[in-house]
């Protein structure tokens, strides 16, 4: 039993933290079945200060819990209306098991009531019962909450005036339904690394496809560059090189770390695309249902299409932390989806 922690500064390494001990009343206990990695998880980790990641399950000085998607299964409860046995998909610690404090507690889901959590997106501090409607277990880890990022950056574009989208980490799971959704709509091009561009190509949800050393030819009179990656030098010269055509920049991502951003860009301001705060501006413009209800159905177009995903499931303290180095350290095969347990 154990939670890996990243050391700040440093985070591809990872140290094992002892499981949380005795629960309180109203407190229970989830065995942490399996959860995904994936970049997101790099940007919730390089963001663990800024944007309050390292916040969601606390730890030691210099350390940060990576959170992950996932399903727990209850092993101890001292909370009423969570029965042992039962599971739930949400935001887990990097770790065999979690200990939450389950509020609000309906039909529909819970709310981890920690008094640490209460000032985090309250998207972030809910949990579903495990349901198979997204599909299996390891492809609701792997997509379900890229897939609704997904969603709602297309429903953004969708709005916008501009013939092309840019998409920069082509290769990247939020970056393909994106792409998937917007294709026919608007010209679809990614941006990816040489190595990934064939990948991209196959899928067969991109209009085009280049290579990071190849945005000079990216056609369309106005586009809209939707950033994944979040390296400094690409988006200079996206901003440099399509000046004039350059109609809006979106940031959603940030993995790429190690280059730092420039500081002055040509052409349209980056605007942070943040989604658990679109995504609670969708559900009161829609609401509830009716953004379950839109999400539901690209979901089920896209879902349709993910012939080209290879799961691979890793297992143990030692594996786990392996497989986050690689991420970290951008070794990434587009094609693999990790789905991890501790
Ligand atoms: N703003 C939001 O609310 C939000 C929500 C969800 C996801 N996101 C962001 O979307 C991005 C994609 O996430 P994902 O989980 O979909 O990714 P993923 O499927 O794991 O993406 C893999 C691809 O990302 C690129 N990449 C990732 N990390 C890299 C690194 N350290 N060095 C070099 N290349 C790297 C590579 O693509 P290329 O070769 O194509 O560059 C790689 O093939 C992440 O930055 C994530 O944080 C943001």
């Amino acid at each position: 039993m154990t939670t890996l922690a990243a050391r700040i500064g440093a985070l591809a390494e990872t140290s094992s933290l002892p499981d949380h001990g005795p629960i309180a009343d109203g407190e229970a206990r989830f065995a942490v079945e399996q959860f995904a990695l994936t970049a997101n998880n790099v940007t919730y980790a390089v963001h663990g200060e800024d944007f309050a990641y390292w916040r969601f399950f606390p730890a030691p000085e210099g350390h940060g819990i990576v959170p992950v998607w996932g399903f727990g299964r209850v092993i101890e409860s001292r909370a009423d209306g969570i029965d042992v046995g039962s599971r739930w998909f949400g935001y887990w610690p990097m770790g065999a098991q979690a200990v939450l404090r389950p509020v609000a507690i309906s039909a529909h889901g819970f709310t981890d009531g920690a008094a640490h959590r209460a000032a985090l997106p309250p998207i972030y501090n809910r949990y579903a019962p495990a349901s198979s409607a997204w599909g299996i277990d390891a492809v609701q880890c792997l997509f379900r909450p890229l897939y609704a990022t997904s969603f709602l950056i297309d429903a953004l574009m969708a709005t916008r005036p501009v013939d092309t989208l840019l998409l920069s980490s082509a290769s990247s799971k939020t970056a393909l339904g994106v792409a998937q959704l917007a294709r026919g709509r608007n010209q679809v091009v990614g941006l990816t690394s040489a190595a990934n561009r064939d990948f991209c190509l196959a899928t067969g949800y991109y209009d085009q496809v280049f290579s990071y050393d190849e945005i000079g030819g990216v056609p369309g009179q106005t586009i809209a560059f939707i950033d994944f990656a979040g390296n400094g030098d690409v988006r200079l010269d996206v901003h440099s090189l399509l000046d004039g055509r350059l109609a809006e920049s979106h940031v959603v991502g940030d993995t790429h770390w190690q280059q730092p951003n420039a500081a002055k860009l040509p052409g349209p301001a980056p605007q942070l695309f943040f989604a658990p705060t679109v995504g609670q501006n969708r559900i009161a413009e829609w609401g509830p249902a009716g953004y379950e209800a839109r999400l539901n159905a690209a979901w089920t177009g896209f879902a349709a299409t993910l012939g080209w995903l290879r799961v691979e499931h890793v297992h143990g303290a030692d594996v786990v932390a392996a497989a986050w180095k690689g991420l970290v350290e951008g070794r990434i095969d587009p094609a693999v989806g990790i789905v991890a347990s501790l």
